[in-house]
């Protein structure tokens, strides 16, 4: 959908399978499954870490606590950088080749030109096309994107109207929340690694707060970077072949899609309240401390 390779168009316009090796190994796909995949075991270790620095300042299991904060922060550490570096830098280097108008609105980059710096803050002003109040790190985009400083970087403006992201500020503030949580998040797990390092991460306070806290921060760069990759591929449902507009099934009325998506969502709220009541359970449990059978009857 991304980025569709092995593909052949037929005599009626339909799109067919043609090589099944190149479809399978779509250089996308692997980048965007080994992002996806690190971003995953990122969450899961701050989810551990918070657990781990939960107990800790309650003073409860205390042995588990530790446990969960060593395998949390150092699993959260390694993780973090592997979802900057190399993988979010590869699925950049895809976009920038294969989608550069997604990559010019997420960027909120207007100008084309050589030595593009990257824009960390600022406020995308489509009508008047321009970044407002920009923030902007020099050259940076030029190597992020291609890897040279003297690299060009299209802007909006070198593309129809017509093939532009619908949301562009939506898609610009995505892309920058993902990106800005993800420097946060190697920085916290490098400073508690730092602190276990030197053997004080139990004794300071502070920073098992912000372990706790922390957590929500991979869920919202997970959902961040969801909607980078959707609304980066508008108006293109299949990039390039085959636009959303034309996606509709006439078989199905509007009302019947809003009812199946208000049934969605009524089903993820449920689904949803319950993961919540049912994790705040166990953890108000805690750990079980009994010796599991088949350990005890080896024993
Ligand atoms: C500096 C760090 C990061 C960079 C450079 C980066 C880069 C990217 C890029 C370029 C995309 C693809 C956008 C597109 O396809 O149009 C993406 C998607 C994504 N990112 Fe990141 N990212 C970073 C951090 C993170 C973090 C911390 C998480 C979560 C913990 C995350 C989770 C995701 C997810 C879930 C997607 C969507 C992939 C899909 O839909 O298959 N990213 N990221």
């Amino acid at each position: 959908m991304q980025h569709p390779v092995g593909h052949r168009v037929a005599a009626d316009g339909s799109l067919l399978l043609a090589d099944f090796w190149a479809f399978l190994f779509n250089p996308w796909a692997i980048a965007q499954y080994a992002h996806n995949m690190t971003s995953t075991v990122v969450t899961a270790s701050f989810v551990v870490a918070a657990l781990g620095a939960f107990y800790l300042l309650q003073r409860k299991h205390l042995e588990q606590a530790r446990l969960f904060l060593k395998l949390g922060t150092t699993a959260g550490l390694i993780s973090s950088v592997l979802v900057a570096f190399p993988t979010g830098d590869v699925q950049a280097k895809h976009v920038a080749r294969y989608q550069p108008v997604a990559l010019a609105a997420m960027e909120g980059r207007f100008e084309s030109g050589p030595r593009a710096g990257l824009n960390m803050i600022g406020q995308p002003n489509v009508r008047e096309r321009r970044l407002d109040n920009p923030v902007t790190v020099p050259l940076a985009l030029s190597v992020l994107a291609f890897g040279h400083t003297s690299s060009e970087v299209q802007g909006l403006n070198d593309f129809p109207e017509r093939d532009w992201p619908d949301n562009i500020e939506l898609l610009y503030y995505a892309f920058h929340i993902m990106a800005g949580l993800g420097t946060i998040l190697i920085a916290i797990m490098a400073a508690a690694n730092l602190l276990a390092w030197l053997g004080r991460l139990e004794k300071t306070g502070p920073m098992l707060w912000v372990l706790m806290l922390a957590f929500p921060f991979p869920y919202i760069a997970v959902i961040a970077g969801w909607l980078t990759t959707e609304l980066g591929r508008q108006p293109w449902l299949v990039y390039g072949l085959f636009r959303t507009a034309q996606g509709s099934s006439p078989m199905v009325s509007g009302g019947t899609a809003l009812f199946t998506l208000l049934g969605f969502c009524g089903l993820y709220l449920v689904l949803g309240v319950l993961f919540l009541f049912l994790i705040a359970r166990e953890i108000a449990h805690g750990p079980s401390t009994e010796t599991p059978r088949r350990e005890a009857a080896h024993a």
